[in-house]
C-alpha cells in the first residue's frame, strides 16, 4: 500500500495536486516537484533562513514544513514578486543598495523582509535590523540589507500600491 498522499498546494495563486511522502518536506515539493527552484536550500536544519518562503502571509523555513501541513494555505515564493519580467519594489531596492553579493540568501531575505513589511509597514531601522537577523547572510554584513529593507518601507509609505482597476 503507497503511503503516499494526494493533496492540494496552493502555490502563487495557483493549486497544484502532488502525490507525496508525509514526511516531504515544503522545501522539497516547492523544489524538486513543482520546479520553484528559487526558494533555496541551505542547511536544512531551520537556521540559515534561504529556504523562507511565505505560508498565509507568515514567513516560514520551508525546510521545517510537511508539505501535507501546507495543504489549505497560501504559499508564496520568490517567483511571486516580480511580474511581467520586471523586478517588485522589494527586489528593486536589493538591487539599488546592494544587498545581496553571492545571491544565495537573497529569495530568502526578500520572502522575510515581504512577509514582515506587510506586518509591520512603520517599522524602523532597529525593527528593520531585528527581523532581518533571523536569516544567514555570510556575504554583505547585513546594513545593505537592512538599507534596502528600509529604503522599501519608505517608499512604500510614501506611495501607497495603486488601487486595482475596477470595471464600469
Ligand atoms: Fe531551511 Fe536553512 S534550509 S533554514
Ligand atoms: Fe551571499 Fe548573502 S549574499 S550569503
Amino acid at each position: 500500500m503507497s503511503d503516499k498522499h494526494l493533496i492540494e498546494l496552493t502555490v502563487n495563486g495557483t493549486g497544484h495536486e502532488v502525490l507525496v511522502e508525509p514526511r516531504r518536506t515544503l522545501l522539497d515539493v516547492l523544489r524538486h516537484d513543482l520546479g520553484f527552484t528559487g526558494t533555496h536550500t541551505g542547511c536544512e536544519h531551520g537556521v540559515c533562513g534561504a529556504c523562507t518562503v511565505l505560508v498565509d502571509g507568515e514567513p516560514v523555513r520551508a525546510c521545517l514544513v510537511f508539505a501535507v501541513q501546507a495543504e489549505t494555505a497560501d504559499v508564496r515564493t520568490v517567483e511571486s514578486l516580480g511580474r511581467d519580467g520586471e523586478l517588485s519594489d522589494l527586489q528593486q531596492a536589493f538591487a539599488e543598495h546592494h544587498g545581496l553579493q553571492c545571491g544565495f540568501c537573497t529569495p530568502g531575505f526578500l520572502m522575510l523582509a515581504e512577509g514582515f513589511l506587510a506586518q509591520r509597514p512603520d517599522a524602523d531601522r532597529a525593527e528593520i535590523r531585528e527581523a532581518v537577523s533571523a536569516n544567514l547572510c555570510r556575504c554583505t554584513g547585513y546594513q545593505t540589507i537592512v538599507d534596502a529593507v528600509a529604503a522599501t518601507a519608505t517608499r512604500r509609505r510614501c506611495q501607497p500600491a495603486p488601487q486595482e482597476e475596477t470595471t464600469p
